[in-house]
């Protein structure tokens, strides 16, 4: 499974891609919004820092202005992936850039009905916020279930790109049930690493390594 940061940070992006575990990068206009600089210089450092797919988002509502911010976000760099709201506009924009060749992450999807739609006109990544569903107290990962299960039985190419992570569990379930990707703020990537009992088995190696060199020494 593909890993994801979702942050327009470049000191965040930049501390976590030498880890070797990072595929690509999610900015929304929140995200890009807490950062002081140019949008579109931000997207293109990101670009270059992580050598991979990196979603950016449009911010017009109308389907003919999103396809032409659509088209000026794409020149910013190769790696660029037009981001657009599962709206009707959305998928009418999504529909003609991706028959223009241009990438797009179909975001803000909350049911099955809307994944089938934004498959359908060639989405390259769909995004199901898994972590808002939870909140309003209905199963994130039951959508992520439905979606796989659909995008298997028609063979559709979309891939599905799991967001609004919250925890290390979102991720193991998304991987469980097979989902593509899973874009997660850089806290739930730093929390992946973490279990107590590996801590716990490397201090008791290193000390008793320690304390044979130590005796023979
Ligand atoms: O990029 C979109 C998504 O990941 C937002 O997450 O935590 O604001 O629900 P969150």
């Amino acid at each position: 499974m593909k890993i994801f940061i979702d942050s327009g940070n470049l000191q965040d992006i930049q501390r976590l891609v030498p880890l070797g575990i990072i595929d690509g990068i999610t900015t929304n206009p929140t995200l890009l919004a807490k950062e002081s600089g140019d949008y579109k210089e931000i997207l293109k450092k990101i670009c270059q820092i992580v050598q991979g797919p990196t979603s950016a988002e449009v911010t017009e509502t109308d389907a003919q202005a999103m396809i032409r911010q659509g088209r000026d976000l794409s020149k910013i760099d190769p790696w660029i992936v037009v981001k657009v709201p599962l709206t009707r506009d959305g998928i009418q924009a999504c529909k003609a850039l991706s028959s223009e060749g241009v990438k797009v992450n179909v975001t803000l999807c909350f049911s099955p009905a809307q994944a089938l739609l934004a498959a359908k006109v060639g989405a390259t990544y769909i995004s199901p916020f898994v972590g808002r569903l939870d909140d309003v107290s209905t199963p994130g990962m039951e959508l992520i279930r439905d979606i796989v299960q659909i995008y298997e039985n028609y063979s559709f190419k979309t891939e599905v790109l799991v967001a609004s992570t919250r925890n290390p569990m979102h991720i193991v379930e998304a991987a469980r049930l097979g989902a593509d990707i899973c874009t997660c703020p850089p806290a739930v990537i730093d929390a992946l690493f973490n279990h107590p009992l590996t801590s716990i088995g490397l201090e008791k190696f290193l000390k008793d390594w320690e304390k044979a060199q130590a005796v023979k020494a």
